[in-house]
């Protein structure tokens, strides 16, 4: 087949083999994602797109591509980068990566409750400073995370995931997602009800208009003073001012974040400043196994959409209508 492909980096073996089957792409080899401009220089003309997270896929550079495109396709399960109503519109297919990212992203997420309860990061800090004379009855104290309370905001595969994890460790899990179905014994409760209950806080919504700043200075207002807050969903859902304000003061016990807006975070972001802040650079899916398979479903998703089949997974479904 002579289609014309722009993949905007290099992608794991798996993904990037199978796509070699069959087409010669364009390959972005720079480790840093393209300008728009360059964006929009290497992918005008081509049949399919295969994008991360880091570009912004919107209607304009849809129009600049050309109405040949047949195919856009992400390595994420998250698609908040693309305008997929423009792509909708243009009836042009959208592919993401879901399910293979999700025991990772799980596993994140757990790590961080447990590293932010343990303070584990402050402590290895404290003895790479030399600061460590003597075991003591009170020092950095953590909070308890066995038989807690986990509230869970989204319960979709991820939240579920958080869920099924929690059982092990004993915790009650409580959740709020008006379109899920109780799993792993956790409960539906109101958003108010969870922010008053839980210990722990973890974040699993997408990021859409109406979960922009949904954790501002009032969710944190609510939420217990000893708890944590954990994000590995999309750095957007996040006020980050107001998160700074509730920790400098100790509202909340601590928070870690997988993601933050912007991405990178600036070295100067306040947030840095804090101790009971933990913020690790977006590595939710980053395991070699999981980044394998999320280039295989990306790439499967490509080379559907440019034989005219239906993409494996597709986020626009209403295309096909
Ligand atoms: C995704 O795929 O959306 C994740 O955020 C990547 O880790």
């Amino acid at each position: 087949m002579d289609s014309k492909i722009f993949i905007t980096r290099i992608i794991p073996d798996p993904g990037l083999v199978l796509i070699r089957e069959h087409f010669l792409p364009d390959i972005w080899t720079s480790d840093l994602p393209p300008s728009r401009g360059e964006l929009i220089a290497h992918s005008h003309g081509v049949d399919g797109l295969l994008c991360l997270l880091t570009e912004k896929i919107d209607g304009e550079l849809m129009d600049s591509i050309g109405s040949q495109l047949k195919v856009i396709s992400s390595m994420s399960v998250g698609v908040d980068h693309i305008d997929v109503a423009a792509a909708t519109a243009r009836g042009i297919p959208v592919g993401n990566t879901p399910g293979v990212l999700t025991d990772a992203t799980a596993d994140q997420a757990l790590a961080l409750m447990l590293s932010a309860a343990r303070r584990i990061p402050e402590a290895e800090r404290f003895l790479r400073a030399g600061k460590w004379v003597t075991w003591q009855p009170s020092l950095l104290l953590g909070a308890d995370f066995t038989g807690s309370t986990l509230g869970i905001v989204g319960f979709g595969r991820i939240g579920q995931a958080v869920a099924r994890r929690a059982q092990g460790f004993d915790l009650r899990v409580i959740y709020h997602d008006p379109s899920a179905q109780p799993v792993y014994g956790a409960q539906p409760v109101d958003m108010d009800t969870l922010l008053g209950e839980s210990d722990f806080v973890s974040i699993h919504v997408p990021l859409t208009e109406k979960t922009r700043h949904l954790v501002n200075s009032e969710f944190l207002a609510k939420m217990k003073s000893n708890a944590v807050l954990v994000n590995t969903a999309r750095g957007g859902v996040l006020d980050q001012t107001g998160l700074y304000q509730a920790l400098k003061c100790n509202r909340i016990f601590a928070a870690a974040l997988d993601v933050t807006d912007p991405e990178p975070l600036p070295m100067d972001s306040p947030l840095l400043e804090l101790e009971n802040c933990i913020i690790v650079p977006h590595l939710g899916s980053a395991s070699k196994k999981t980044r394998d398979l999320m280039s295989l479903l990306a790439a499967q998703n490509l080379i559907s959409g440019l034989k005219g089949e239906r993409l494996p997974h597709c986020v626009n479904p209403e295309v096909y209508r």
